[in-house]
């Protein structure tokens, strides 16, 4: 029989994954499921041949550069590689890859929890009851924004912007979006087309983030962006925190100029910003847009079927270095 590749896994996943993995791999788990810091991450990867990390495990090119030579693969399991250096990856011949396509519905829908949690007031309104403050009703109390009708801003539409506005039209609301280029039209479905960042958000009573984290999108949300926006937008991030300056979201989310914004990331995780959660105009979750069973299924078994191309000596689906 032979030999299998020896893989590490350093988060815990699905019992399914991990039964696929544990068949066709000599795998070594992180069963404690916490974060490896750099130094552990370099010596734990010594022994093995491709690892299968998550968003958390950051493979700086100062950690890249001290992999064993045998790890010859990192096979994300995430669609997001922002936390590898795919420059230093690629220059020392390691292949990455990540999970596109499998996440997006998940994905979509925490925008639309987000977007509707913020406009409707949702964390509010369940802190009061929960505190036992319910004592009140008329017909002025939490009136929040409604979104029927109003416009939907994709910022990146790419597989998960593209379904987060199909599930918008859902609701009524008209799509509007920015991309490097505008997309064929069976995708866009009539979304209105932005070729600048002013355009959209000028055109956005909801903006939702939906780029992928690089030098060029770090901080796009910013005290000058957010000035572009209508009056009482609702500002929706389900991408990364990153993109956004969290002390000019704040300072807009306390003048008023947004009227709420919902956020399943932050530049800090896990932990948030405390300033952020001070606030009572916010809808916040812990980075759960694709914690579905069938997702986190589908996106480790896609993690595995790039491993498996890979081995077999097929050039992983999903490379992206
Ligand atoms: C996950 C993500 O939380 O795919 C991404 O880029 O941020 C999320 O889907 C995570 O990476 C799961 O491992």
């Amino acid at each position: 029989m032979p030999v299998k590749p020896r893989l590490l896994i350093t988060r815990k996943l699905t019992d399914a994954v991990l039964a696929r993995a544990a068949r066709d791999y000599d795998v070594m788990i992180n069963a404690e499921d916490r974060v490896f810091g750099s130094a552990e991450l370099i010596a734990k990867c010594q022994e093995f041949d491709a690892v299968l990390p998550c968003h958390s495990e950051h493979f700086s090119a100062d950690v890249i550069s001290a992999l064993p030579k045998r790890l010859k693969i990192i096979a994300n399991h995430s669609v997001g590689v922002d936390h590898v250096d795919l420059a230093a990856a690629k220059d020392a011949g390691v292949v990455v890859t990540n999970t596109p396509d499998v996440l997006s519905d998940a994905t979509a829908e925490i925008a639309m929890l987000c977007m509707l949690g913020a406009a409707r007031r949702g964390a509010e309104g369940d802190a009061m009851i929960r505190a036992g403050k319910w004592d009140f009703w008329s017909p002025a109390f939490m009136v929040g924004r409604q979104v029927t009708g109003k416009r939907f801003g994709v910022l990146g539409m790419g597989r998960v912007g593209q379904v987060a506005a199909e599930r918008a039209r859902g609701f009524g609301m008209t799509v509007h979006y920015h991309n490097r280029k505008p997309v064929p039209e069976h995708l866009a479905k009539g979304a209105v087309f932005h070729d600048t960042v002013e355009g959209l958000f000028g055109n956005s009573d909801v903006l939702s983030l939906h780029c992928p984290a690089t030098k060029d999108t770090t901080g796009i949300i910013n005290k000058d962006t957010l000035t572009m926006l209508p009056d009482r937008a609702i500002l929706v991030n389900t991408a990364r925190g990153n993109l956004v300056n969290e002390d000019d979201l704040v300072a807009a989310l306390e003048s008023g100029k947004l009227f709420a914004a919902g956020l399943d990331v932050f530049r800090d995780e896990p932990g948030g910003n405390p300033r952020i959660s001070a606030l009572k105009n916010v809808f916040l979750l812990p980075h759960i847009g694709s914690a579905t069973e069938e997702t986190r299924d589908a996106m480790g078994y896609r993690a595995l079927d790039n491993l498996d191309a890979y081995f077999k000596g097929r050039d992983p689906g999903d490379r992206v270095a």
